[in-house]
């Protein structure tokens, strides 16, 4: 196994054989269970189990004969009898499904185009649920006598509602090297102690939750947001399922998500989505989508438009807001066949295409609020940029006009409050607000950008709990500012760009790095969020003057390989770095990260945990458990 560090060095640390690819996921045997091992379930939370028996043609584990037809299925509570799974739950026997997939065992086999054949038989059944908590043994016997058993356990949850409502902040990427950054550019220190400090640092609680996926140490959105929002981790792309072996993107198993186990313990329960990523991107997606495949916007749109009726999965009925970007993905096109500002209009929502019309929107009418196509500009280039704001043909009506007058996180926050405070103020509400952008920005290496959506996100927890204050409700809420993964950033000192651009070669311009007794302040002046100047020297060279970085260009190999793209750095050294090729830009690290909590329930939150934990906790304080 290869153990990349976030530095980009290859270190060896053992002989085992390249865990590259794998068959499928989460199943390591050829019998798959689905939940897998070691899952765990909210007492009454609703899920698909998938059972598939593999059968190799060829490769390393190649057998003959076909894929067992005649598997069992068992289930029991840990210490009693195995029950037949359909008496267990009393669901009918499904029709045996059967399908072949291949895959590539190893980089060696992807290069000579060799993939391993397998055939498979499955059965799915739907919508099942354990509401006794307890150890649970899933069995699956095939082959006569192979057995592949899963352990899931129905956590021992207290069902008593401690929160009314419940406000889940996500910094996309965001970690605590980038917290620690963000407050040195926007808050004054004299002498190395600071005279303000984040509205995150003033929350009482924090934690620190692990990011891993299923079967994978490195995380995506889709599979964090999933760990986030249903306690269940799955794999890279997927939302809300677990990935099986079937080409179909949706007849995939499925669980239940915050959202939907709310609204279904609560019928007139509140529920927003806000972020300034497009709104079928994965973190808002996670809220309303059950699909192993991500990109699968519309039928996201789709999922918060109708709920899952066609799927018979729940009553969910949409959220009351929804507010963000990616008007792409609402006008007629292509991949969009129907027009879904007008299907949201039929359905009783208001909506907003600029941020005038936001704020006057009715707040006892559902609300749809899209503001551009793609993401949101970024604080930076809303506030310090705006001729970047230019040029765009990113109006939101798809008139190719420019979008204007363009809100952010805290403004569409805001206003999801006071929408779903007066239509839930009684039964309470369940809100996700992302700062997308921080990893967008990660990505393309654009610490500015990046940092600036920090803080705008810190500069919105802070005007939510002023706002919810006032409304009376902050004792009653339940604060949650957390990430769903991290990406390797850290500050080891700063750059003197006046001496770096007075010099050409390598060696002299690296004289202008400053660290430990030369690292520099942080140039801190009061100007807002995005205030970004850690630099010394000449900062009118900042390449963020001209827009988002771009971190790499085509290489010599052509379309879709990539060299870095160094001219366009702050600093302008040249690291080529060690990804592959095909990596356009910087990706997701190992870190855990932060957890910082306050109001009811707040004392779950401390420690470090898992980051399905935090589904846990949230579904706990707001009396999920049991719901059934
Ligand atoms: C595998 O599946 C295919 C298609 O279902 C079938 O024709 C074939 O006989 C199966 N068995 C083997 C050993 O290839
Ligand atoms: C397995 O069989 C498939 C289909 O015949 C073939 O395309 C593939 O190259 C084979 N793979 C190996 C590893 O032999
Ligand atoms: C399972 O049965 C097969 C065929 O009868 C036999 O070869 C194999 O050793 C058995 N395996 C186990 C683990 O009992
Ligand atoms: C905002 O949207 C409203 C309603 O579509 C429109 O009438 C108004 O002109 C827009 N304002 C700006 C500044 O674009
Ligand atoms: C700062 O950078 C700008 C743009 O590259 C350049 O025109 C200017 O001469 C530089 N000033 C100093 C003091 O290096
Ligand atoms: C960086 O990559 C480019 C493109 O492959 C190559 O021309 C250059 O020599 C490399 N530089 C270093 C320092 O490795
Ligand atoms: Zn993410």
């Amino acid at each position: 196994m290869r153990f990349l560090q976030f530095s980009g060095v290859a270190v060896l640390v053992s002989c085992a054989a390249a865990q590259t690819f794998q068959r499928l996921g989460g199943c390591p045997d050829l019998g798959c269970v689905f939940p897998p091992d070691q899952a765990d379930f909210l007492p009454g939370q609703f899920f698909d189990i998938r059972l598939e028996v593999h059968s190799p043609v060829n490769g390393s584990e190649a057998r003959k004969g076909d894929p067992d037809p005649d598997f069992q299925f068992t289930i029991n509570k840990k210490g009693e009898h195995p029950v037949p799974v359909t008496d267990f739950f009393d669901v009918k026997e499904p029709s045996l499904e059967a399908w072949t997939f291949t895959w590539y065992e190893d980089l060696f086999a992807e290069d000579a185009h060799t993939p391993s054949l397998v055939n498979v038989t499955s059965k799915a059944y739907r919508r099942v649920a354990l509401s006794e908590p307890g150890e649970y043994e899933a069995t699956l016997t095939y082959y006569g006598n192979q057995t592949t058993v899963a352990n899931w356990l129905v956590r021992d949850l207290s069902s008593k509602r401690r929160a009314k409502n419940v406000i889940l902040f996500i910094g996309d990427g965001m970690t605590t090297n980038m917290i620690t950054a963000a407050r040195l550019l926007a808050h004054r220190s004299i002498n190395g102690k600071y005279m303000t400090t984040l509205q995150m640092d003033q929350f009482p609680v924090l934690g620190h939750q692990m990011t891993h996926s299923m079967d994978s140490f490195i995380t995506d959105s889709a599979n964090s947001a999933t760990a986030l929002y249903s306690g269940h981790k799955t794999t890279v792309n997927a939302l809300n399922v677990y990935v099986d072996s079937s080409a179909d993107p949706f007849d995939d198993p499925k669980f239940e998500t915050i959202s939907e186990i709310f609204r279904r313990r609560y019928p007139d329960g509140g529920v927003g989505i806000v972020s300034t990523a497009f709104l079928a991107d994965a973190t808002p997606a996670g809220l309303a989508a059950h699909t192993s495949d991500r990109g699968e916007y519309d039928h996201v749109i789709g999922a918060f438009l109708e709920g899952l009726h066609s799927h018979a999965w729940t009553d969910w009925n949409g959220p009351d807001v929804l507010f963000g970007a990616g008007a792409e993905n609402f006008l007629t096109s292509k991949d969009a066949p129907r027009d879904y500002y007008d299907l949201f209009a039929e359905k009783g929502y208001s909506v907003s295409w600029n941020k005038t019309a936001l704020q006057s929107a009715p707040n006892d009418q559902r609300a749809l609020g899209v503001f551009q196509t793609s993401n949101l500009a970024t604080w930076l280039d809303r506030h310090v940029y705006p001729d970047n704001l230019r040029n765009q043909h990113n109006h939101p009506d798809g008139s190719e006009r420019d979008a204007d007058d363009l809100p952010g996180l805290k403004d569409m926050t805001l206003k999801a409050i006071d929408v779903l405070h007066e239509r839930h103020g009684e039964q309470g509400w369940f809100m996700m607000s992302e700062a997308a952008s921080i990893d967008k920005q990660m990505h393309a290496l654009d610490y500015d950008r990046s940092l600036g959506e920090v803080l705008e996100l810190d500069d919105t927890v802070r005007a939510t709990i002023a706002k919810l204050e006032a409304l009376g409700e902050l004792d009653d809420t339940l604060i949650v500012v957390t990430a769903d993964h991290g990406h390797g950033f850290d500050v080891t000192g700063s750059v003197d760009t006046a001496y770096l651009n007075a010099h050409d070669d390598d060696r002299s311009k690296r004289r202008a790095v400053g660290y430990y007794e030369n690292s520099g302040l942080s140039q801190y002046a009061a100007r807002g969020p995005g205030r970004c100047g850690t630099r010394r020297g000449n900062t009118s060279r900042r390449a963020g003057t001209r827009g988002p970085r771009e971190p790499a260009v085509p290489g010599p190999e052509g379309e879709s390989s990539y060299v870095a793209n160094y001219k366009d750095a702050v600093t302008g050294f040249l690291i080529n770095g060690t990804l592959p090729v095909d990596a356009a830009e910087g990706v997701h690290s190992l870190t855990d990260v932060p957890v910082f909590a306050r109001g009811p329930c707040q004392e779950l939150f401390g420690g470090v945990y898992n980051s399905v934990d935090v589904f846990f906790y949230m579904a706990e304080c707001l009396g999920l458990a049991g719901a059934e």
